[in-house]
């Protein structure tokens, strides 16, 4: 199959791109730059740069590509980012996102698979997370991923659109190629590390009084190669039908102080940690019912275990300790 990957340039859709080579896959790259780098798209790959904002020339990057099928990663991600300035994550993440469905319809594309988020949920009232809970986000970003995966159907009905909607929990890891280089860095793990590279001063726990067993916040991790054979996966299913939405995490929980201990354990380590306050919005545990996606595409992730996913980041970013600018 020939494969667009939008993102293709950032932490996730670069492992994507990475994933699809090895099962023998097309694929074209589509991405602004505006987060994403240059390097992170293997030379074989080629890139088009193209802003999802502009109808015309997304339009023009898809007859382009000669793409079967889409995979959606490009996107804002930053949620006090989205607070501070809704109107960029609804012109990025919605406006861009219809752009590209209008694109995929015209150009007759038939598979789509959509990068959404475990923020759809909001703070879920009952654990672990199943897909028909209520969607409830509370910031722009999760609302605008929410509002994208609405879209849907109304394609699928007119346009004979199959489409997944994978709602990531946390995403972590690496491979030995591609790792997470954002800037600036808000996931737990990679900022650890950067304060074993000596590039922050400590690491802040953000609330220590949860309804949790040890009081910090609990959340699902996946290995970004795991979550991106699911979308490998979710591509040939859509030779047959819509997935829908659909949960990737592991049911598995890890509160801040495990992971902690996990990164002062895989890396022999000590970690500078200090204690803050509560962040606003920040749910006290979050875990994904994973049945859904067990029963669509055989979900059996084999890399997420805390340690190959705080070692694979550790080893990436030792050999790229200034990211993609090495
Ligand atoms: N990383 C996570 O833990 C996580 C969790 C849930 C959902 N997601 C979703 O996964 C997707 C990928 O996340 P990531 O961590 O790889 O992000 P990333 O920032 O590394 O990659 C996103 C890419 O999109 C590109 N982009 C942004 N605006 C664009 C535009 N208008 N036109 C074209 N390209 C544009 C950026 O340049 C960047 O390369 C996003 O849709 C994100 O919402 C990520």
């Amino acid at each position: 199959m020939r494969v667009l990957v939008t993102g293709g340039s950032g932490y996730i859709g670069s492992v994507a791109i990475e994933r699809l080579l090895a099962a023998g896959h097309d694929v074209v790259a589509l991405d602004s730059l505006v987060r994403g780098h240059a390097a992170a798209v293997s030379a074989e790959v080629p890139l088009i740069q193209c802003d999802l904002r502009d109808p015309d020339a997304t339009r023009a990057a898809v007859i382009e590509s000669g793409a079967d099928a889409i995979m959606h990663f490009a996107a804002l991600h930053l949620v006090p980012e989205s607070v501070i300035n809704p109107g960029a994550y609804y012109q990025t993440n919605v406006a861009g996102g219809i752009n590209l469905l209008c694109a995929a319809a015209e150009g007759g594309i038939k598979r789509f698979v959509f990068s959404s988020t475990a923020a759809v949920y909001g703070e879920p009232k009952f654990l672990p997370v199943n897909e028909n809970d209520p969607k409830e986000p509370i910031n722009p970003y999760g609302h605008s991923k929410w509002m994208v995966e609405q879209f849907f159907p109304a394609f699928e009905r007119e346009h004979g659109l199959n489409w997944a909607a994978f709602r990531y929990f946390n995403v972590a890891g690496a491979t030995e190629v591609h790792g997470e280089d954002h800037d600036p860095e808000t996931h737990v793990i990679p900022v650890a590390l950067q304060v074993l590279q000596g590039k922050r001063e400590a690491f802040t726990v953000f609330g220590t009084d949860y309804p949790t067993p040890d009081g910090t916040c609990i959340r699902d991790y996946v290995h970004v190669i795991d979550l991106a054979d699911a979308h490998i996966t979710a591509l040939e299913k859509l030779g047959e039908r819509s997935l829908g939405p659909i949960n990737l995490g592991t049911r598995d929980g890890f509160s801040v102080k495990e992971i902690v201990d996990a990164v002062e354990r895989v890396t022999g380590q000590t970690l500078n940690v200090k204690y803050g306050e509560r962040r606003p919005g920040d749910p006290p545990a979050l875990i994904a019912d994973t049945s859904k996606a067990q029963e669509l595409i055989d979900w059996n992730p084999v890399h997420s275990t805390m340690d190959q996913m705080i070692g694979s980041a550790w080893a990436w970013m030792q050999a790229h300790p200034n990211g993609y600018d090495d």
